[in-house]
């Protein structure tokens, strides 16, 4: 089996679900379910022998130790993190603790299992850590896109703190012979995706006819990947990579923030037309993230070389499958948008003033 963290959040309960929807080999999914994870994402996997559900923290020396002594996983596929800029601007702490030194525990317990292996199990083993293409910092309007080998230069606590789960992981292979394989991913997007990341949060909001807050000017850039071509992005790395190397994943499809939220008005307007108007009428600009990341932009060619993987989606196609998702599964929203939710809305926009434009 494989053992997944963070298997209930936006990307890993995709994965799983992928995974399980590609092969039969049993999914340990082990997450400490935060305001991010949650167990709904799998409720068509309820009864299935083949996925085991582990409420636990990755910071868990004990029961780390105890799941690779009972499970022996064949490798590792670590999703689990504290994920977005907003919040790690409003609280660092978190961040440093999940995805530093989470990781640092993670490792350290795969470690201890891998030196129990022996021969081609030992060899065949793999840790594979699943990171973001914003460790790499911002690119100007003209820059080359990020290659495996751009400089690290991260700017939010977030990617702060995702550069050094990224550098541990490194020197775990290189000290240790680990046979780990790290990507590093482009924005996501699509089902399950939390109402916090502009995507989700843009089409909730259009659909209550609230305000869709624009940061700064919007012509932000960010190069966008359905999230199912992420998951099949994990699998031919995990399959397929070289232990040592890092592998970056990215859809081809770089778009301004503007952009994003202009078309996903579009969408709605085709398929839940408003009797009040288009929504972009609700389109708002407002104060500036800090330390705002200009633009993010992927070369995937290393993936597509050496292991032939290509996104499957457009953006058009993978957009309007997404505002579809979103408009099948009301429940879900309505769900997630509990008390938790408000608070964060409260704190992240509240003290975000509308900008004259
Ligand atoms: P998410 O916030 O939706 O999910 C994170 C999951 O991790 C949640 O289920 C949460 O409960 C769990 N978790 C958090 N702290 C934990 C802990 N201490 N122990 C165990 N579980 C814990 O995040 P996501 O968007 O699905 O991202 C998954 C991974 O992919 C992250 O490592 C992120 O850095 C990376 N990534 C995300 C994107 C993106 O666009 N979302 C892009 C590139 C890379
Ligand atoms: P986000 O989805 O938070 O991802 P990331 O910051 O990791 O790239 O944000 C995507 C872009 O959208 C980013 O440039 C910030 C911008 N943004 C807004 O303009 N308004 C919002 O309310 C949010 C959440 C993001």
């Amino acid at each position: 089996m494989i053992l997944v963290t963070g298997g209930a959040g936006f990307i890993g309960s995709n994965f799983v679900l992928d995974w399980l929807e590609s092969g039969d080999e049993p999914v340990l999914n082990l997450d400490a379910l935060t305001y991010a994870g949650n167990l709904r994402n799998l409720e068509s996997l309820r009864g299935d022998a083949r996925h085991v559900f582990v409420h636990g923290d990755i910071c868990d020396r004990a029961l780390l130790a105890r799941l690779f002594a009972e499970h022996r996983p064949r490798a590792v596929v670590h999703f689990a993190a504290e994920s977005h800029v907003d919040r790690s601007i409003h609280g660092p702490g978190a961040f440093v603790r999940t995805n530093v030194e989470g990781t640092f525990a993670l490792l350290e317990a795969a470690r201890a299992h891998w030196n129990t292996l022996e021969g081609e199990a030992k060899a065949a083993f793999r840790f594979h850590h699943v990171s973001t293409d914003e460790v790499y910092g911002s690119l100007g309007p003209a820059d080359a896109p990020f290659s495996e080998t751009h400089p690290y230069q991260p700017n939010s606590p977030y990617s702060a703190s995702k550069a050094a789960s990224d550098h541990l992981v490194r020197a775990w292979h290189h000290t240790y012979g680990l046979p780990v394989v790290t990507s590093n991913c482009s924005n996501n997007y699509g089902p399950y995706h939390f109402p916090e990341k502009l995507i989700p949060l843009v089409i909730v909001n259009a659909l209550a006819g609230r305000p869709l807050p624009i940061y700064g000017d919007g012509l932000n850039v960010r190069d966008w990947l359905y999230v199912r071509d992420h998951c099949s992005a994990v699998r031919a790395v995990l399959g397929c990579g070289r232990p040592g190397e890092t592998y970056n994943i990215g859809g081809w499809n770089e778009k301004t923030n503007i952009e994003i939220v202009r078309t996903i008005c579009a969408l709605l307007d085709e398929l839940r037309p408003d009797p009040a108007g288009s929504h972009a009428r609700l389109i708002t600009f407002v104060t500036d993230r800090p330390g705002h990341d200009r633009r993010y932009a992927i070369d995937a060619r290393k993936i597509e070389r050496e292991l032939g993987w290509r996104p499957a989606e457009t953006f058009d196609s993978g957009i309007r499958k997404t505002v579809q998702w979103y408009l099948e599964n009301a429940a879900w929203v309505a769900e997630v948008q509990s008390g938790a939710y408000r608070d964060w809305v409260a704190t992240n926009y509240d003290a975000r003033r509308e900008a004259a434009r």
